[in-house]
């Protein structure tokens, strides 16, 4: 079938199921193009809560559609691929968390997002990048916290808020290979560039960034900024929207830069049109799960909607 039959198709399919398609900026234009909503993980997760739409089609990796699932359980939640898992989530085994909580009794657990069901339901209060920095400053000064999985997430809060949260050694290995040495080139042949990074990037990356911000955060930020060329360092699907966007203005990437080809997240980009298709159609992959877990793991989600609420972020 061809792009344009396949989106005809996912179109009235969509309509005779009473389905909405929640997509990340990070999908492929043809999917963010289909998506009823495209956000980042706080804007998806809100979404997924007040949807009232039968089937929910998550194009984005698959803890995304499991925090949908868990935030909307009467709902159908499907993934165009199961195997769109995220190497953060990898990078922190429940068990391994357990134990090192129980090893720190006095710290509460804050988790990044991008874990497991079974990590969210060890932990008291879950953040994304977009709502960390402002959660973090709203917790008493001096409530000791370990943060998971994200190291350089977790070390960037640390460094803005003045806390020592204890990290776990996590990373998106995406993000985490994009070295501050190949921006620092860019920025040789256009020095007028502005950088903006993500803050899974490492600590020296960061360092060189003019604005660390969640997917959303950027796009806001270029918006308003009065700069014409962005050097963006972060999974290169956001480059869509932000062209969209602004089309007068000049996005650089890594890609731009022989020496890396880092910026794509394999994860990400499993889901294509033929599997969106697929799983429309036949409503499967579906993302099913076990309702105690569900529910200890929808707690510390809800928390974390109810304090960006609280403090004006959504
Ligand atoms: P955002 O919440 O900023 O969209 O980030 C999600 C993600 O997976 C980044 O790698
Ligand atoms: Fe996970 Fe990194 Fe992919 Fe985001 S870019 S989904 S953090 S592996």
């Amino acid at each position: 079938m061809s792009n344009k039959e396949l989106i005809e198709k996912i179109v009235s399919l969509k309509r005779e199921k009473n389905a909405v398609i929640l997509g990340h900026y990070y999908q492929c234009k043809e999917i963010q193009e289909l998506s009823d909503y495209i956000g980042d993980s706080l804007a998806l997760a809100k979404q997924a809560q007040d949807t009232t739409a039968d089937i929910i089609v998550f194009c984005g990796v698959r803890f995304m559609a499991e925090t949908a699932k868990i935030l909307n359980p009467e709902r159908k939640v499907v993934l165009p691929d199961m195997d769109a898992s995220c190497s953060l989530e990898e990078s922190c085994p429940a068990d391994a968390l357990a134990k090192f909580k129980a090893e720190h009794p006095d710290h509460i657990v804050m988790s990044y997002i991008n874990c497991s069901a079974q990590v969210k339901a060890l932990s008291d209060i879950i953040c994304t990048s977009g709502n960390a920095e402002k959660i973090i400053k709203a917790l008493p000064a001096d409530q000791k916290i370990i943060f998971a999985p994200d190291r350089n997430l977790g070390g960037y809060i640390n460094s803005i808020t003045g806390r020592n949260m204890l990290l776990w050694d996590g990373v998106c290995t995406v993000h985490d290979a994009m070295q501050a040495e190949n921006v620092l080139k860019l920025k040789e042949q256009y020095p007028d560039a502005c950088v903006i990074a993500h803050p899974e990037c490492n600590a020296a990356m960061l360092a060189v960034a003019d604005y660390i911000g969640s997917t959303k955060g950027m796009l806001n930020f270029i918006k308003k900024s009065g700069k014409r060329q962005f050097i963006v360092v972060t999974e290169t699907g956001i480059l869509y929207e932000m062209q969209r966007e602004n089309p007068d203005k000049q996005f650089l990437t890594l890609k731009n830069n022989a020496d890396c080809a880092c910026s794509d997240c394999a994860f990400m980009k499993l889901n294509t049109l033929e599997k969106l298709y697929s799983c429309l159609l036949n409503e499967s992959p579906e993302i099913v799960m076990d309702k105690a877990l569900m529910d200890s793991a929808r707690r510390p989600i809800i928390k974390m909607l109810d304090m960006s609420k609280q403090l004006g972020i959504i």
